[in-house]
């Protein structure tokens, strides 16, 4: 008899395939399910973009093999590189500190491949997104969940980490503005992250496709603006949700140059690439439509203002993060994460993230997502009035 191989035992079912699979269940049955799960903008690709794939997927040079397919097309590479030093003041090298990527999501595991090894140990925040942990299981490593607490701000406590753990720790996964709490990373903690780093050998991979999610001031960080932090950090970023481009699968690796020649080492071995005529698309995404970003954000603070407004309403006493488009929302009554989110969907019959499905330290918490659209989300926050009002 065949069997699967034994080192995806330890790995569950992807979170948001189990949530979808419920919302779907419940459609079929005739429930109108507002989901405030999943975080997938609904707002359209900006017409530009999708008018420079159009004509560029015309041209039959372009339905090759694509070009400079080990590290992604010069001219991508150097438009992301112009643009992380006009937003992020950011120095990027496009030839040797840049490798063109199918999402960050495809980054994440490439980094396990590519710097960890069999038995290490390996640093992940909790919560924390959910792709990270199979990741390193897949390298055949093991996670060491590394505490974010409301008292810290939803940062890790690198003192707290003891040393003798930091001392095998072969890498490090995190990522601010951070899914799911919605926290931001001042220059202050990325510059200690980065001397931890250092004086550990640990190779960071610093996912930041919320880089330029941010409310009240908080400023877009990339932390390879930090002194230094190129010796030991790879950024991950994606045109997911700079321009509402989940579908597309067009993101990036920046930064550390035995990283990036590493995991476009194991990226050269599994796939050939990135289509051209989507990476043409994202040199005009960066060129023309950096504005559009603005217009996004005005979407998601007010989204933002109508749910708080509604939570307090109802007794919470809630102050929104300053990233994503996330909030992350205790539970009323102490009840447990699934238990409040299976209310939530029982009596409003709206789906929300439970936070333990980030890990130990998510309990007690939902996500709420405010990626629907206005209307669906004022018909959401009129159920939950009715449901617990
Ligand atoms: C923290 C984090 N990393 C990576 C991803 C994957 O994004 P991409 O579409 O760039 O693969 C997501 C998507 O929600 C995310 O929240």
């Amino acid at each position: 008899m065949i069997r699967k191989a034994a080192r995806l035992e330890k790995i569950p079912p992807y979170l948001f395939m189990e949530l979808r699979n419920k919302i779907n269940k419940a459609r079929a049955a005739g429930v109108d399910v507002i989901s405030l799960a999943i975080g997938d903008p609904v707002e359209p690709t900006p017409a530009p973009i999708v008018e420079e794939l159009a004509r560029t997927a015309r041209d039959p040079e372009n339905h090759r093999y694509p070009t400079d397919e080990e590290k992604g097309m010069a001219a991508l590479r150097q438009e992301l590189c112009r643009w992380y030093a006009r937003r992020y003041k950011a120095t990027v090298d496009p030839e040797a500190e840049t490798l063109v990527l199918i999402g960050s999501k495809e980054g994440c595991h490439h980094f396990a491949l590519a710097m960890v090894n069999p038995g290490d140990t390996v640093l992940v925040t909790d919560p924390g997104y959910p792709g990270y942990k199979p990741s390193i299981w897949f390298a055949g490593a093991e996670p060491y969940a590394v505490p974010m607490t409301a008292e810290n701000g939803f940062l890790p406590d690198l003192r707290g980490i003891p040393s003798d753990v930091a001392r095998k720790a072969s890498a490090f996964y995190l990522n601010y503005p951070n899914n799911p709490t919605g926290a931001v990373a001042n220059r202050k903690f990325l510059a200690e992250l980065v001397e931890f780093a250092k004086s550990y050998d640990i190779a960071l991979c610093y996912d930041n496709p919320y880089i330029d999610v941010v409310f009240d001031g908080a400023e877009p960080l990339s932390i390879l603006s930090i002194p230094g932090a190129s010796d030991v950090a790879v950024e991950l970023n994606s045109f997911s949700k700079w321009f509402n481009m989940t579908g597309w699968r067009l993101g990036m690796a920046m930064g550390n140059r035995t990283i990036i020649a590493a995991m476009s080492q194991v990226k050269s071995n599994t796939d050939s690439g990135v289509f051209n005529a989507i990476q043409y698309a994202g040199i005009k995404a960066l060129r023309e439509c950096g504005a559009t970003i603005g217009d996004m954000l005005q979407v998601y603070a007010r989204r933002r203002r109508k749910v708080v407004d509604t939570l307090n309403a109802l007794g919470w006493k809630y102050t929104p993060p300053q990233g994503t488009f996330y909030l992350w929302v205790p539970t009323l009554g102490g009840k447990s994460s699934a238990e409040f989110a299976a209310e939530l969907f029982e009596k409003a019959h709206i789906v929300v993230a439970p936070g333990s499905a980030y890990g130990r330290f998510g309990e007690g918490y939902v996500r709420f997502s405010l990626t629907v659209p206005d209307h669906r989300l004022d018909q959401a926050m009129e159920r939950l009035r009715n449901a617990l009002g």
